[in-house]
Formats: structure tokens, C-alpha cells, sequence
């Protein structure tokens, strides 16, 4: 099987900064590349900030933009986006029975599973006892191969300032046991960190890559601050099969605007 994996889209509406600008023009790039070299791809799926700052009318571009993917595609929110918003305007995101944009997509290699890491009070994760219950239910008494896709890591990655805004360390404890007690889990994917990463936690592969806006810098020392970088947007392209996992990292559409992204907020 092969799919896509897009992160951190940032799209936005009316008379958005060069660096937002940026962003929109670099999805329409990726959206353009992808239809035109993996049309073959099973499907899609975006882990979150699919806005900068969420409005209707920067929604409505995202789904005309997403929608303009010629393979399925499947969406969950990251710190930057409306859950009803997106609920609303996007026909990429699910709505579970507890209200949280949270899924299940059967695959040709089996289930993926997206979740909801959003909370509108704060830019870090959140898992609450009824998003943990949900992943528990789904994954009880599951036999195959499950493809796990957050938007904020469950675990500190070393980017100092990033870190701060991460998955919030009870839930990650406890997703971590459910998913490492699961022995059908292949692979996590995350966004957030607009920056190619991947290793292994608690067992599991995981990967991440770059986003359509600027990316944060390799820092290991500042939390207060994330600094911004130019470096090309990517998306991911991966390929899976019993033996293999394969995901290759794509750089595309060179451009060149450097700035700061401010406050951790990712
Ligand atoms: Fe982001």
C-alpha cells in the first residue's frame, strides 16, 4: 500500500501575511504535485493545523484545497483549528460519539486510527478520559494492524520550546500503555513540530516531517521561543507491506521567507 501523510497545512484566508501566504501556495503545490506523481496512493491523511487561525472562510479554502486531492483523504485537528469549525466546513474529519474529531479508516493494511489532541484552551495536547476511552474501546480485542496518526507527540522530542507545548505527560503515560500493550500497533504519525523527525517510542515507529509554513529550527536550548526557518515543506510518502515500512521524506517548491514564528505555539 502506498499513502500520503500531509501535516501543518496553515491555511488561510483574506490578507494573510507573506509567511502565511506561503503556506496556501505551498498546499496547492503539494496538493499538485501529489495528484500528478501519486494518484496511485491509497489515500491521504493531514495531522492537523489544517488553518492558521481558524475562520469560515479560511475552513472553506481548506476543503476546496483538500478536497482537490484525487485519492481519499482523511483529516484531525491540531492546535490551530475550531473543532466545530472543522466539523463544519471539512468532509476529511469524522465527529466520534463523544464530539471529538477522532476516527477509524479501514486500509488495504489495515485500521488507521486518527485522534484529537486539540483543546481550545491552550496550544498544547489534551487527551481527556473520554478521547482514552475511545482509543482503549477501539483497540480492544483488535487483531490486526493498527496505524495511529496525532497531531502533537506523545512524548518530549528534545525541541525545547515545542516541548512545552506537547501532549500533556498523563495522557501521554496512559496512551503510551494502551499502545504499547497492543501489539498490532505499526506506526505513529504525528505533525506540530514542522520539523522531519522519527525513532522509536515504547516500541512503536513514529515519524514526522515538515509543514506547507515555516518550519522551527533545530533547537535543543530555548523554551520560550520557537525560532523559524527556511527550510522546504515536505510531505511524506509511504509505502507498507507485511515485512516493511518504508516512508520517504519529499522536499518540494523551493522559496525563500525567513522569519520568526514567535511564542511557542507550533
Ligand atoms: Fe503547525
Amino acid at each position: 500500500m502506498k499513502f500520503i501523510h500531509l501535516t501543518d497545512l496553515h491555511i488561510s484566508a483574506g490578507n494573510p501575511s507573506a509567511a502565511l501566504a506561503g503556506a496556501n501556495d505551498r498546499t496547492r503545490r503539494a496538493i499538485a504535485e501529489i495528484n500528478s506523481l501519486h494518484r496511485d496512493a491509497e489515500l491521504c491523511v493531514i495531522t492537523g493545523d489544517i488553518v492558521a487561525d481558524p475562520d469560515p472562510a479560511a475552513y472553506q479554502l481548506a476543503e476546496d484545497l483538500i478536497s482537490s486531492l484525487e485519492m481519499p483523504t482523511y483529516a484531525l485537528p491540531g492546535n490551530h483549528d475550531d473543532r466545530r469549525m472543522a466539523q463544519q466546513f471539512l468532509s476529511s474529519v469524522r465527529v466520534d460519539e463523544n464530539g471529538f474529531l477522532q476516527q477509524l479508516v479501514e486500509t488495504s493494511r489495515g485500521t488507521f486510527m486518527l485522534l484529537d489532541t486539540s483543546d481550545p484552551e491552550t496550544h498544547a495536547g489534551r487527551l481527556c478520559e473520554q478521547r482514552l476511552n475511545w482509543i482503549e474501546t477501539q483497540l480492544a480485542d483488535r487483531n490486526s494492524p493498527v496505524w495511529v496518526f496525532m497531531h502533537h507527540a506523545p512524548f518530549p522530542t528534545g525541541l525545547a520550546a515545542m516541548d512545552t507545548i506537547g501532549l500533556e505527560q498523563q495522557a501521554a503515560e496512559r496512551l503510551g500503555a494502551v499502545l504499547a500493550s497492543h501489539k498490532y500497533v505499526r506506526h505513529l504519525f504525528f505533525g506540530h513540530y514542522h520539523r522531519p523527525m522519527s525513532g522509536v517510542w515504547r516500541g512503536i515507529p513514529f515519524s514526522s516531517h515538515r509543514s506547507m509554513m515555516q518550519q522551527c529550527a533545530l533547537d535543543l536550548v530555548e523554551q520560550s521561543h520557537v525560532s523559524a526557518i527556511f527550510e522546504e515543506p515536505q510531505y511524506a510518502v509511504v509505502l507498507a507491506s507485511d515485512e516493511r515500512t518504508v516512508v520517504h521524506y519529499h522536499d518540494f517548491a523551493a522559496d525563500a521567507d525567513v522569519g520568526s514564528m514567535g511564542p511557542a505555539n507550533g
